[in-house]
């Protein structure tokens, strides 16, 4: 079954083709980055207007790329929430113009159930249960995956997101933007224990909260003579330190033996030492995706919807966008 997917939610028009749900056969990403970086930031109505200008050619790209014209698809799957409102309309909107012109059944995709169906294309042997750490610039979430459209949610952030407190530290050090690779590459070469930030800890539950750490930091570099990259790395060792107990604490509770990271902060080399490492001390399975399947790209979405699809999932062409909608219960 060919799925021909389309993801806008936020700064990346992309679209893929993947056949049953795990063999990429085209992934195509036309990033915006380089304007946004302009203004420090994705631009929402920036955002809008380029996916529109993009979509039809990366899907034509997606297409040639797999040597497939629209008569080889057998459903179309698109991204409608969570995200930017206008970007995601853009997404919507194709999809809903492809399904009606080939009269094809088209599968909504939760964004972030995206981002953990990465792992089925990255480890074609991955079945669920699984606890999967999905960490972006908007989201932060444990989920107990048990089954391929079966989850729940174990902690979530109570402030900023994992991303965003990567991308408001580097802004507020005036590194630049997107602020999570940045970062990365400059603690590789500092000592992430040069400072003890503070590991906030929400009282009995698996929740995070990032916005203490950043002022934490901010405070620090203002008033401190240390090296920035021993300051960066002692920033990203406090992140990954709270992501890889709570991951783990929620597997152990859980008695789930297969522990998995999703999102674009899962290409955090600290966090994927991490993750390993301590996989290895607790008999874990612990497994990332290669970075191009972290960050936002639309193969993602169509393993989700291969899913989706076999549950009956699908929508009619009245489908709307949502900007925040909750990953399960
Ligand atoms: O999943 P994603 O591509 O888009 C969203 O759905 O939000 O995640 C983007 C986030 C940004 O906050 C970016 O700074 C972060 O992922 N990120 C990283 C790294 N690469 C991207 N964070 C830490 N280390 C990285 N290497
Ligand atoms: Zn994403």
């Amino acid at each position: 079954m060919n799925i021909l997917a389309i993801e806008s939610s936020c700064d990346d028009t992309g679209v893929a083709i993947v056949k049953d749900g795990r063999e990429v056969l085209s992934n195509v990403v036309a990033s915006q980055v380089p304007e946004h970086i302009l203004y420090g930031g994705v631009v929402p109505e920036i955002a809008s207007r380029r996916h529109c200008e993009s979509i039809s050619a990366v899907c034509q790209k997606a297409l040639d790329d797999a040597g497939l014209t629209l008569k080889d698809l057998d459903a179309i799957a698109v991204t409608y929430a969570p995200g930017l409102i206008g970007a995601l309309l853009v997404g919507v909107n194709f999809a809903k113009a492809y399904a009606m012109a080939r009269g094809l059944p088209l599968v909504p995709v939760h964004h972030m159930r995206g981002h953990i169906a990465a792992n089925y294309i990255a480890f074609p042997a991955l079945e669920p249960p699984f606890c999967c750490l999905v960490v972006s610039g908007g989201h932060s979430l444990i989920v107990d995956v048990a089954g391929y459209t079966d989850m729940r949610i174990l902690g979530t952030t109570r402030d900023d997101a994992a991303g965003e407190a990567f991308d408001k530290c580097a802004r507020a050090l005036g590194l630049g933007y997107p602020g999570g690779p940045i970062i990365d590459k400059m603690s590789k070469e500092g000592n992430p224990k040069a400072v003890r930030f503070p590991r906030a800890r929400v009282k009995d539950t698996l929740d995070f909260s990032f916005s203490g750490l950043k002022t934490a930091v901010v405070r620090y570099a203002e008033s401190s003579e240390d090296d920035i990259k021993d300051i960066t790395a002692s920033f990203q060792a406090a992140v990954v330190d709270v992501l890889v107990s709570h991951t783990f604490k929620a597997a152990r509770e859980r008695g789930v033996k297969q522990v998995l990271v999703a999102g674009g902060v899962a290409a955090n080399s600290g966090l994927k030492n991490a993750m390993t490492e301590k996989g290895k001390r607790t008999g874990i399975a612990v497994s990332v995706p290669p970075m191009v399947l972290c960050t936002d790209n639309a193969a993602m979405i169509a393993a989700a919807a291969y899913y989706n699809y076999d549950k009956y999932l699908t929508h009619d062409l009245r489908l709307d966008c949502k900007a925040s909608e909750p990953i399960g219960v």
